[in-house]
């Protein structure tokens, strides 16, 4: 694991957005698994005009999932599926042939789980996973306690991330189950860039870097990682130790 602090939210994304650009310069074929939330927004921004100005070749790379609210339809613009469509696949041209997500409406999840499973084996595994941190620790949807051991399962929600999750729908939503990869799956991805920003994420960026590794705090697995990316900006980097 590597940690990288920047002077801004806007340096950290830039930077992203290039290493994104130079894993699929680099093999255009790649594997590409992308979060939601507020963090990675402009670095997806930035990866669009990035790619446009340096021409860069998205046609033969495939797309994964991370995650999605049990219960939630693809056309509600707080899904995952909504975001990532809006925000990374139609502006850059990816197709619906090229992107596997979750579907959060399936009538049998645990089958969207072995689906999902079934094509990363199929894909020989991730290249690049871009995640976010929650402020309970999670990444994806891999919440306090989880069996680091599992592939992708349904989570039940934590307090934390049932009341931050209604910061991403227009109307109040019922949440409280979750669709995602697991600890295993993010643990094998060839590169794992995790993005941190401003102060609400200070504290727990301590824990998942600097603290033990333990499953109360997800994300510390990280630091077993040989390629992991750990991207901050200064207000996300204050208190670490
Ligand atoms: C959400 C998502 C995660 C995301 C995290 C942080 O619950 N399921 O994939 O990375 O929380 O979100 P934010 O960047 O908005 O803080």
């Amino acid at each position: 694991m590597k940690l990288q602090i920047f002077n801004s939210y806007e340096l950290m994304s830039d930077a992203a957005a290039d290493l994104i650009i130079e894993i699929v310069t680099n093999k255009p074929d790649a594997v590409l698994c992308f979060a939601t939330g507020n963090t990675p927004v402009r670095t997806y921004q930035l990866l669009i005009e990035k790619a446009v100005s340096q021409h860069t070749d998205f046609t033969k790379c495939f797309c994964i999932g991370l995650d999605e609210w049990l219960g939630v339809a693809e056309d509600i613009s707080g899904s995952c599926h909504y975001i990532l469509q809006n925000q990374i696949f139609r502006p850059l041209g990816i197709t619906k042939n090229q992107v596997h997500l979750f579907n959060g409406t399936a009538e049998d999840p645990e089958n969207e789980c072995e689906k999902m499973n079934k094509i990363i084996e199929s894909k020989a595994g991730i290249d690049c996973m871009v995640v976010g941190i929650g402020i309970n620790g999670h990444i994806g949807l891999n919440e306090p306690g989880v069996d680091v051991s599992r592939k992708a399962h349904i989570a039940t929600l934590h307090e934390t991330t049932i009341l931050s999750g209604q910061n991403y729908f227009k109307e109040p939503t019922i949440i409280n189950k979750g669709i995602t990869l697991g600890m295993a799956q993010i643990m094998q991805a060839r590169t794992l860039l995790l993005l941190a920003s401003g102060k609400n994420k200070a504290a727990i960026l301590q824990q998942a870097t600097r603290g033990s590794i333990s499953n109360d705090v997800p994300a510390s697995f990280i630091q077993q990682h040989e390629n992991a990316l750990i991207l901050v900006d200064k207000e996300a980097a204050a208190t670490l130790s």
